[in-house]
């Protein structure tokens, strides 16, 4: 059995996740993690809110409130959408837990003890109306490298270069949008031109995707330079080192750490204080990130870093799957345009089974794609209803009425028989092989694949003629039929767990189709001939011909819903 910690890209908490943010990291990490436990794999799922850095201080000062104020809220709305979403976390937490905090203090001690952190005065911009130093997020201004008008002080969210706040051109304050002076303040440094070597190499070795490992060296290759691993800043956890009262550690280096803080809290609490090192200090460990692309930096290399410079047996990244983005029709969402869907708003159009598909199906994986309503309904409509939901219930159907819900004896398989049996009891192996290449769009159309293949196997052999004339091969043929649908529910786990689950209890099915293990029998014929089936009844519902049109209508009406549920704090204005 393999050993797996399947991580999700920490949102910011002061936001509702929108639908290019869900598919981006957290329900892709959760298809795979789905999928792993049904094969028995153990593994452990984790994410959280980040709560800190400076664009959630910044909007925390704009509301008046205290950031805690602000995080408390979002954190307990947001966990609940995604537990709406049925997204399988062992622990969802946040950067603002205890263990998390003293994990990141003692973590970067380490890194100060093991002279990885060094002193050093750096230039800093200073806003003299608002009387603070301006960090990250707090300056904005135009990237060196690629031009964008809107680059901030750490990052450019345009070409994803980091950056050091002096390389902005025309940089001003992000709070009042005036020029900035530079000053110079002490920080403490994290010397990543130390961790060169030792950095190459692994990216080297690594099992990286192309894009991933490609950005990175070439990162690696022009020369690392040390990274300020203190702020100004108020919000966030305190630096711990000697002479840094005041300061507190940049976002970054604190909720990387969250991956394995957060398996800590979870065997913890399960009374198993020093388990979480049976999956960090494991060779044999794979880790798993799933992360949206202006990530990559930190997830291929600070982080990596920073596992090396501790000098505990820290397993590497064994993958990282990244996203390119999800536009809305065209344009990137946007909340201050009010461009896109978010996920409670979504939740209050279509079941999130509808949703998983959609976006799995519109996964960005090599490219920015574009989610539009005609291709969203179209997903629904032809592939949810005609492929899998009408393929289901032909088939339930059938044996309902001729057979009185009971699974027939098979007798001679011919070759279209056979043919069908064989392919679909390889699907698993097949559809498992692309998750396991992180192709999860791909991977679900082979899924839709097995659907549109029974439907045209009952087609070509024609049930509905043959009970008239030989019904030992009607029996024959609703015998496959059936467990090409059984085989069906547990494929379709991964993805839509909740219409996995309805489809396996009207399979007549006993236990969840979640259960460990369940991908394995699935190989093999799931129903015995002479098994009962339950009623069957839709499981999907087709959209109206004129959705597409109306869909930005139920969106406005969604939107108006959601903004009574949502905390205070999370309202727009
Ligand atoms: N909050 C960051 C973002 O949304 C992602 C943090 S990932 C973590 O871009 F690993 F550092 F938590
Ligand atoms: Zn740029």
């Amino acid at each position: 059995m393999g050993r797996w910690v399947v991580t999700a890209a920490w949102p910011y908490v002061n936001n509702v996740p929108h639908l290019g943010n869900l598919i981006g990291s957290i329900l892709s990490a959760d298809v795979v993690a789905r999928y792993l436990r049904l094969k028995g794999e153990d593994v452990i799922f984790v994410s959280g809110s980040d709560e800190h850095g400076t664009p959630i201080e910044v909007e925390a000062i704009k509301k008046g409130v205290h950031p805690r104020e602000l995080t408390d809220q979002a954190h307990e709305y947001v966990s609940e959408l995604f537990n709406k979403f049925m997204i399988s976390f062992d622990n969802y937490t946040r950067t603002e837990n205890p263990v998390h905090k003293e994990f990141v203090r003692d973590f970067v001690m380490k890194l100060y003890k093991n002279d990885y952190i060094f002193e050093q005065d750096d230039t800093l911009p200073y806003c003299p109306r608002d009387k603070m130093f301006l960090p990250d997020r707090f300056i904005v201004g135009t990237c060196p490298y690629c031009g964008f008008p809107k680059a901030y002080g750490d990052q450019c969210d345009n070409c994803g270069r980091l950056l050091h706040p002096t390389e902005l051109k025309n940089p001003r304050c992000a709070i009042c949008g005036g020029p900035v002076e530079f000053r110079s303040s002490k920080h403490w440094f994290f010397d990543l031109p130390k961790l060169q070597t030792k950095l190459l190499k692994w990216l080297e070795s690594s099992n990286l995707p192309p894009n991933v490992k490609n950005y990175s060296l070439n990162w690696v290759k022009e020369g690392l330079k040390p990274r300020s691993l203190t702020r100004d800043n108020k919000w966030g956890i305190p630096a711990p080192f000697p002479g840094a009262e005041g300061k507190t550690i940049y976002v970054w280096f604190d909720a990387l750490l969250g991956y394995v803080s957060a398996t800590k809290e979870y065997f913890e609490k399960k009374g198993e204080r020093d388990k979480w090192k049976d999956y960090w200090f494991n060779k044999d460990t794979r880790t798993l990130y799933f992360i949206g692309k202006d990530n990559i930096p930190f997830h291929a290399i600070i982080l990596p870093a920073m596992f090396i410079a501790s000098g505990e047996p820290y397993v590497l990244p064994y993958y990282i799957s990244s996203t390119e983005y999800l536009m809305y029709e065209g344009e990137q969402f946007s909340k201050s345009r009010r461009w896109g869907v978010w996920i409670d708003e979504a939740l209050e159009i279509l079941p999130p089974d509808y949703w998983r598909f959609a976006l799995i199906k519109m996964r960005p994986e090599t490219k920015d794609t574009n989610f539009t309503w005609e291709e969203f309904y179209r997903i629904v409509n032809s592939d949810m209803n005609d492929d899998i939901g009408n393929y289901v219930h032909r088939v339930l159907r059938f044996i309902e009425s001729r057979f009185n819900k009971v699974v027939p004896t098979p007798h001679e398989y011919n070759s279209e028989d056979k043919e069908f049996m064989e392919y679909y009891l390889e699907a698993p192996d097949r559809v498992g092989r692309l998750i396991e290449s992180f192709k999860l769009k791909q991977a679900l159309e082979e899924v839709v694949e097995v659907a549109r293949r029974g439907n045209q196997y009952l087609n070509s052999r024609a049930p509905w003629d043959a009970i008239k004339k030989n019904r030992e091969e009607a029996e024959t043929i609703l015998y496959v039929a059936a467990n090409s649908v059984a085989t069906l529910a547990v494929l379709l786990a991964p993805f839509v767990p909740e219409s996995a689950e309805k489809l396996w209890k009207m399979l007549g099915l006993k236990g969840s189709v979640h259960e460990p293990g369940r991908w394995l029998e699935a190989k093999k014929p799931l129903l015995e001939p002479g098994h009962e089936i339950n009623e069957p009844e839709p499981l999907f519902k087709k959209l109206p011909e004129d959705f597409p049109k109306k869909a930005k209508e139920l969106v406005l009406e969604a939107r108006k819903k959601v903004m009574e549920k949502r905390p205070p704090l999370l309202r727009w204005s």
